[in-house]
């Protein structure tokens, strides 16, 4: 089942492109240099001729055996998409959004999505693809990739004043075939298909001229056991296994070959539980210098790679992969402070007198190292979020945290989360000065991507509520707290 649909999805993607870019059954393998090389061509079979581009960008990205697709393209030059327009990582400020939760699932985030299945022991990506009949879940899947992000949130967040998003995807997703890696190319028990709705979300990303962060969120053995890595599990093994750590520079590389025109920055991995012992600690560390080299040789200079600190801190990467050993490297920090008793003991003055503490700590390592980005924070100060923790998985703030609730309980959960109808006023003006303290840091350094564009039911987590609600302006340079860390 699953190994029948990815050839599939493939053929699909190559018959498009052949159809629109040649008009003829030229060179199947050809198939994923044009993808590549036509500035991800994806838009439905029904209209052909929309979003088909030119192979003759000046982009330097797309280096590669563009003389064989240029010239058998002659229509390139009636292009309907613009042509990138370069960001500038070194001065201008990185302003955007995750697309959380839609191709990697989240319980959290889509909790009706699990709901809907009907068994309450499937808690992941992983879990779902071996507990339910995979038909069943693959119409689920299609409908939720179909709908959970469109065009029009591209054009939303465009008009939000963002200019990135940050989209996360499994390792599962990406369709690597058995010339791309010597390992395993199966993605058991996951289910695949996926790819092609990142594909058009590339386009609909160059449409609105929105610049893309593509974040490997879920590498195989799971790189941290957390639910948004694929697989919840006390026990994830990427990093013990070679063959794992293997599997996911080939997976960077086939992503930096196939799509490495069409986005601009390749985050290698999300966090990776540097946490877990010095062994953990020390297969990150190869594995940011494999990835990196892996995909500037697959997509050339011009393309940036972000790596994370892997919760050790900033400091634990000084001069590590900075220039001129390495070139055009960002460095991928995430800031909570709700996830111990001790964070959630903060009030709110606490909470954003604590964000302060990271504008001097973050600036001083982006000044003499790598381009910093707060790549995931949020707006919440409780862990209260449905299932935040875990599908079935209580808060600590309320006391109802599996196994067993910690020794404190810091009140209810009734307002902090869920609709912002029942936000009181104090916590949407708490809610404005937690937005603005933080963007005020990532601004300090290259920048900030909110954690995330859309929540079902979570308003404080979703920058789309946010918007609606009023606690985030339309303008994100708008300010009602100037220099808000001065005076703390
Ligand atoms: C697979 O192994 C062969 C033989 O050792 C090697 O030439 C090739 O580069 C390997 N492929 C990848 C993707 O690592
Ligand atoms: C990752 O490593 C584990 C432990 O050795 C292995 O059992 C598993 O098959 C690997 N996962 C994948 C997807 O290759
Ligand atoms: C949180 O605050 C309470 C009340 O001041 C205190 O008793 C408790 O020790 C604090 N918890 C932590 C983890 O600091
Ligand atoms: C939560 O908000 C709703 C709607 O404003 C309100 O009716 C309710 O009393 C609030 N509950 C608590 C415990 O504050």
């Amino acid at each position: 089942m699953h190994l029948r649909q990815l050839p599939f999805n493939l053929l699909l993607i190559c018959q498009i492109l052949i159809f629109v870019l040649t008009g003829s059954s030229e060179a199947r393998q050809q198939c994923r240099l044009q993808v590549h090389n036509a500035q991800a061509v994806l838009e439905p079979p029904t209209n052909p001729g929309t979003g088909a581009t030119s192979t003759t960008s000046s982009d330097s990205m797309v280096a590669t055996g563009t003389s064989s697709t240029s010239s058998s393209t002659p229509s390139s030059t009636s292009s309907s998409l613009p042509a990138p327009t370069p960001f500038n990582y070194g001065s201008d400020k990185i302003r955007g959004v995750n697309l959380g939760g839609w191709l990697v699932l989240e319980p959290w985030i889509t909790p009706s999505f699990f709901e809907n299945t009907g068994n309450d022991n499937i808690v992941d990506e992983f879990t779902l693809g071996q507990l339910m009949d995979n038909d069943a879940a693959l119409n689920m899947l299609n409908n939720h990739w179909n709908t959970w992000i469109t065009e029009d949130d591209f054009k939303a967040i465009q008009a939000a004043g963002l200019n990135h998003v940050r989209i996360p995807v499994g390792y599962w997703s990406v369709p690597l075939t058995s010339s791309d890696t010597n390992t395993s190319t199966s993605p058991a028990p996951y289910i695949p298909g996926a790819w092609p709705y990142l594909l058009k979300a590339l386009n609909w990303a160059r449409k609105h001229s929105i610049h893309v962060i593509l974040d490997l969120h879920g590498a195989p053995g799971s790189q941290n056991g957390y639910d948004n890595s694929g697989q919840r599990t006390d026990n994830p093994v990427w990093a013990v296994n070679s063959a794992n750590v293997t599997r996911t520079v080939d997976t960077l590389r086939f992503i930096a070959e196939n799509i490495g025109g069409m986005v601009d920055v390749v985050e290698l991995l999300n966090e990776a539980a540097g946490f877990r012992g010095d062994d953990w600690a020390a297969v990150v560390r190869q594995f940011w210098l494999d990835g990196y080299g892996a995909v500037k040789q697959a997509a050339g200079q011009g393309i940036k790679v972000m790596i994370g600190d892997a919760f050790l801190g900033v400091n634990s990467w000084t001069n590590f992969l900075t220039h001129p050993g390495a070139q055009d490297v960002l460095m991928d920090f995430h800031e909570y402070q709700i996830f111990s008793d001790l964070e959630l003991n903060r009030s709110f003055d606490d909470h954003v007198s604590f964000a302060c503490g990271y504008m001097q700590s973050l600036s001083s390592y982006a000044s003499s190292n790598l381009w910093t980005v707060v790549g995931e924070w949020s707006n919440a100060v409780t862990d209260c979020a449905q299932w935040l923790n875990g599908r079935g998985v209580g808060a600590r703030w309320d006391g109802t945290w599996f196994p067993g609730p910690t020794s404190q309980v810091h009140g209810s959960c009734t307002n902090f989360t869920g609709s912002y109808q029942g936000f009181s006023g104090d916590y949407k003006t708490f809610l404005r000065r937690y937005w603005e303290v933080q963007v005020e840091i990532g601004e300090n350094i290259q920048g900030w991507v909110f954690w995330t564009w859309k929540a079902e039911n979570a308003d404080e987590w979703s920058y789309q509520k946010g918007l609606e609600g009023g606690w985030i302006p339309q303008d994100p340079t708008n300010r009602l707290y100037p220099n808000i860390c001065s005076g703390s």
